[in-house]
């Protein structure tokens, strides 16, 4: 008896002292000490060999030990799984280690939006390679060498062919879908592209477009109209108004820029607008006949439009960023800003 008391003591000790740190620390214990097969369970059975006029005092023993075990054990489960030393105290209110969550690019967000409001009229999107033959990006645009409107751009050539650009305009993949695809054809395509130009707050060497391009049997003007007024009231809202101006593309006839009303001082005149109360967003027209007839597609029969925009601009005008070179410039002070935003 004198024995299986001292060993007793010694075993309240250890359990006092058992501590921890996985997950599974109470589970251990309990099969340990309080398990059928467990320490305590197999003390139980030295009852049968006391004395009968010490098996009160044995019995007793036995049910503070237990009732030891069973607090520790307790207390080791709520402690678990914290990581924490399981059996110590812990501050459930102390607040967590901050996360950062990741955010999409604002120019992201803006293709995001736009594509989805061209989908709901029906658009699918198209895409080409950013590397483009002089053909696509050129010529089947109605500007063969030579032509004075190749110097509306900057391009960059591959000196390991002369044939071959860093398309300078999303309007090469106009062409990449005509040759592929019969009318009808309604598509946008957005994408980068890459102009030689000095680096500024206005001026970037790569920026990107959405091209859009619709060919059908009666398709007009009109059409061209409506269908870039629903996608100006879907992206900026119903007060913004639009206005075209004639221009010219050589492979629109004919051909405008679209404006809208200032989406910073609402037409009143600022210094985004240059105080004329308007801002340039596209450029636009009906399908040039000779670019049909280079992909086969009967320019007496078909007609169609197209217009194509600046990510950068549609995203200055709804997030009044005005500085180009922000958009590449990886700096999370700008970029935290969009976090949340889809
Ligand atoms: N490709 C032109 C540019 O980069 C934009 C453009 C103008 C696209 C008129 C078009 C269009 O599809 O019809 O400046």
């Amino acid at each position: 008896m004198e024995q299986l008391l001292q060993q007793i003591e010694e075993l309240k000790q250890e359990i006092g002292a058992f501590a921890g740190t996985e997950a599974d620390v109470a589970e251990q214990f309990r099969i340990k000490y309080l398990g059928t097969k467990g320490v305590i369970k197999g003390l139980m059975g030295e009852m049968k060999n006391i004395p009968n006029d010490q098996k009160k005092q044995f019995g007793q023993v036995m049910n503070d030990l237990k009732q030891l075990a069973e607090e520790k054990w307790e207390s080791l489960k709520q402690a678990g799984g914290s990581g924490e030393q399981a059996g110590v105290d812990f501050d459930w209110t102390l607040p967590g280690t901050p996360v950062n969550a990741g955010g999409r690019h604002p120019i992201s967000i803006v293709r995001n939006q736009i594509v989805s409001i061209f989908k709901r009229l029906g658009f699918a999107v198209a895409e080409g390679p950013e590397i483009e033959d002089d053909w696509h990006n050129f010529t089947a645009l109605n500007m063969p060498e030579n032509h004075t409107a190749r110097d509306m751009q900057d391009t960059f050539y591959i000196l390991q062919n002369p044939d071959w650009v860093l398309r300078t305009h999303t309007s090469s993949v106009q062409a990449r879908v005509m040759e592929k695809q019969k009318p009808p054809i309604r598509i946008i395509c957005p994408g980068r592209v890459y102009r030689n130009e000095t680096i500024s707050a206005r001026a970037h060497c790569f920026f990107h477009q959405v091209e859009g391009l619709y060919i059908d049997e009666h398709v007009s003007f009109a059409d061209l109209k409506q269908t870039l007024y629903f996608f100006v009231q879907e992206m900026f809202g119903k007060d913004v108004k639009i206005r075209f101006r004639p221009s010219y593309f050589p492979f629109t006839e004919p051909s405008a820029e679209m404006d809208i009303s200032c989406t910073v001082c609402g037409g009143k005149g600022c210094s985004l607008c240059k105080h004329t109360g308007w801002v340039e967003i596209l450029g636009c027209g009906m399908v040039h006949p000779k670019m049909l007839d280079n992909f086969g597609i009967d320019s007496n029969k078909y007609t169609g439009f197209a217009f194509g925009m600046g990510m950068e601009r549609i995203c200055q005008l709804k997030y009044r960023v005005n500085d180009l070179r922000l958009y590449s410039q990886n700096d999370v002070r700008f970029l935290d800003q969009f976090t949340g935003s889809v």
